[in-house]
């Protein structure tokens, strides 16, 4: 914490201005950590989380302003012990909290290991939850939050359900949180991409379909238009001609029908 003397002899205390990134040692989180600081000029320090902690080190190498890393399990309660703590302690004012942390798992239901199905709950919804709850009371006018939804939030999908059920559940969150945070000027945005290069699919398994494979996005092109999003103050920001017809198309056809498109992309139905 910096204290600045004024004029009249008054102290006044500069809180700490910080961005925080959950997920921030592959993929898409590391490129919201790389992006941000770029974007962001009046920033004091980047807060990283996720359990590669070599991987956070490295970011410390490429980042202009001082990262400070919290390597932990985001499925366990220390991480948020420790980060609460360290707001408290900082007196930080968190101008950006990015969600990026989760994971999905391709296949069906009854095939899928129940611990993993139950492990997405809780790192895309219940963890992503608790770190806003914690971050809330240190946001202010101006602060932003960005969440990792996914097209896959647009409709059921069988073959990928509890996966896209979680990000059904991110993607309301925000919208409901970015009603309520909007008299406090507090913006909210939820990220609703396609397929993105990342090292998403060694943990989720193959893409289903070669058409998917061609749809891939590139991290560095979905992270920068979020971004951009969010300044602009939008709600939802989906990269990409085909995930915008996608979500057109998830508000105009009925729900049977979606289910059936969505079983016959994902080969949930051998
Ligand atoms: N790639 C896609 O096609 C795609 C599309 C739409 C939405 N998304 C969403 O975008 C977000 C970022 O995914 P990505 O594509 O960048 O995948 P990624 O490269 O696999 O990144 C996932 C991040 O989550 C972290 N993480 C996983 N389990 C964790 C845990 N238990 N505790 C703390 N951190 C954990 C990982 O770090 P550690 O392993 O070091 O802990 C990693 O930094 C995810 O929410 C994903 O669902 C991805």
């Amino acid at each position: 914490m910096m204290k600045n003397r004024k004029p009249d002899g008054c102290r006044e205390v500069l809180k700490l201005k910080i961005a925080i990134v959950t997920g921030a040692s592959s993929g898409m989180g590391r490129e919201f950590a790389l992006q941000i600081p770029q974007m962001y000029k009046n920033l004091d320090e980047l807060w990283v989380v996720a359990r590669r902690t070599d991987r956070l080190k490295s970011l410390q190498e490429q980042v202009k302003i001082p990262v400070r890393i919290f390597d932990g399990d985001m499925q366990r309660d220390y991480i948020f012990e420790k980060l609460q703590r360290e707001l408290d302690r900082r007196q930080a004012d968190v101008r950006m909290l990015v969600n990026a942390a989760g994971y999905g798992k391709i296949g069906n239901v009854s095939d899928i290991d129940l611990k993993e199905q139950c492990g997405m709950v809780d790192l895309n919804c219940t963890a992503l939850t608790r770190m806003t709850g914690i971050c809330l009371p240190y946001l202010s006018k101006g602060s932003r939050i960005v969440n990792l939804a996914s097209a896959a939030s647009f409709c059921a999908q069988p073959g990928f359900c509890v996966y896209a059920a979680s990000k059904a559940y991110v993607l309301r969150f925000s919208q409901g949180l970015a009603a309520e945070l909007k008299k406090r000027g507090i913006l909210v945005t939820a990220v609703c991409p396609g397929p993105v290069r990342t090292e998403f699919f060694d943990r989720a398994g193959a893409l289903a379909a070669s058409e998917k494979e061609a749809l891939c996005a590139e991290p560095e092109a979905v992270v920068t238009q979020a971004l951009t999003d969010s300044v602009r103050g939008r709600s939802v920001s989906v990269y990409g001609a085909a995930m915008k017809g996608s979500r057109i198309l998830s508000k105009i056809l009925p729900d049977h029908l979606l289910v059936w498109g969505m079983m016959k992309i994902n080969h949930a139905d051998i």
